[in-house]
């Protein structure tokens, strides 16, 4: 068997605590390369992981591989990816896809110009909740969706390290870095409908006091550039509505990762797994008190991206799929400039 050669470019926290362990872990391929700006950290993870290439030109390591992980700050997700689709290389690139809905068109219309593999680490699909809703919404059991509310709440928990608060370099904050990845799983549950208008509003109080709880390190108020909360209205092509709400820096009891499904049969509440009925003329509440699990959501999207690579399986994440999860972000981003809501036309 040949096994699929790997490169990944940015060899930061992501690179190190997800990807370069899963996929290491998969017997069909092989790590063969990895690049970063910052040449001396990318030395030190091929030493610590037994990678064969440390590359200091990108163009370089596609020549040595058959698949890119991208997983530089979201500016570069763009501008690779559609570097090695063009070089015929396969890409799975970190969420989001990238800064703005023509970026992702653009990473799109590389990938099916060049034939290859292109898909987002929206790895809250892989997760064994996740999968569980995702069978329970396909078997119909609670209609179609109609209302669909995502929370993806953190209290004081701004990242303290890394680019997170830089505009230039993530495009935003809280939105772009965390409620991309509920908003995905909530679109992705409740069919993929397309978004069609988008009414938001963001947030910075909290992160410019000075002095903040933070429990994530210490935070620059001086620097600080994106917002920590925001909470947006999308209409979705299938009539249904998304109410969302995220945060880095909420003054909330505790966190809360959660998505709730009213449809015109039942609900479903995903994080923790319940679904909500009547039946026999009385109301029921069915909480899910054991879901399998073999194998962990990181090995699971290794191995499915490997398998799509060798044209095994399709991805489970499509491009188009995260390009509306962009346009969504991005419209509320400019709702929030504008006051006015906005139409996404794409
Ligand atoms: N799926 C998730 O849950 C998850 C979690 C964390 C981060 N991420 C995503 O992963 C990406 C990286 O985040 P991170 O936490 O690893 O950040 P990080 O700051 O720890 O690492 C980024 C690395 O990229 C390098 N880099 C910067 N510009 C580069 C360039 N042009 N070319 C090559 N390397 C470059 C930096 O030197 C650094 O080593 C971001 O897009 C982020 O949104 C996803």
């Amino acid at each position: 068997m040949t096994k699929l050669k790997i490169g990944i470019l940015g060899a930061g926290g992501i690179a190190t605590g997800r990807h370069i362990p899963a996929f290491q872990q998969v017997e069909e391929a092989s790590f063969t390369a990895v690049m970063d700006v910052n040449e001396d950290r990318a030395r030190e993870v091929a030493h610590k992981f037994g990678i064969g290439h440390v590359c200091t030109n990108l163009d370089d390591m596609l020549g040595k591989i058959d698949a890119l992980l991208i997983t530089t700050p979201n500016k570069f997700h763009a501008p690779a990816a559609i570097q090695a689709l063009n070089a015929g290389v396969h890409v799975m690139c970190e969420k989001p896809m990238a800064l703005n809905t023509k970026e992702c068109e653009d990473m799109i219309t590389a990938a099916e110009k060049s034939g290859k593999m292109l898909t987002i680490a929206y790895h809250y699909r892989f997760m064994k909740e996740a999968r569980a809703a995702k069978r329970i919404m396909d078997s119909g059991e609670i209609g179609e969706p109609l209302v669909i509310r995502v929370k993806a709440m953190r209290r004081r928990k701004v990242p303290g390290w890394g680019v997170f608060t830089s505009r230039d370099l993530q495009g935003g904050g809280a939105l772009i870095d965390y409620g991309c990845h509920l908003l995905d799983l909530a679109l992705w549950l409740t069919g993929s409908s397309k978004p069609t208008e988008v009414s938001g509003t963001t947030y910075n109080h909290l992160s410019m006091q000075k002095e903040q709880v933070n429990e994530w390190g210490t935070i620059n108020p001086a620097t600080f550039e994106v917002e920590d909360h925001a909470a947006a209205f999308i209409r979705l092509e299938s009539g249904a509505v998304v109410m969302l709400e995220t945060s880095w820096a909420a003054n909330i009891p505790e966190d809360e990762g959660a998505i709730s499904i009213s449809g015109t049969k039942g609900g479903l509440e995903v994080f923790p797994l319940r679904i909500n009925k009547s039946e026999h003329g009385m109301l029921f509440n069915s909480d899910v008190t054991w879901i399998p699990e073999e194998k962990s959501f990181e090995l699971l999207q290794a191995e499915h991206f490997v398998q799509c690579c060798r044209g095994e399986s399709v991805p489970l994440v499509n491009p188009y799929e995260s390009m509306f999860v962009s346009s969504i972000i991005e419209s509320i981003y400019e709702s929030a400039k504008t006051g006015s809501s906005v139409q996404i036309k794409r």
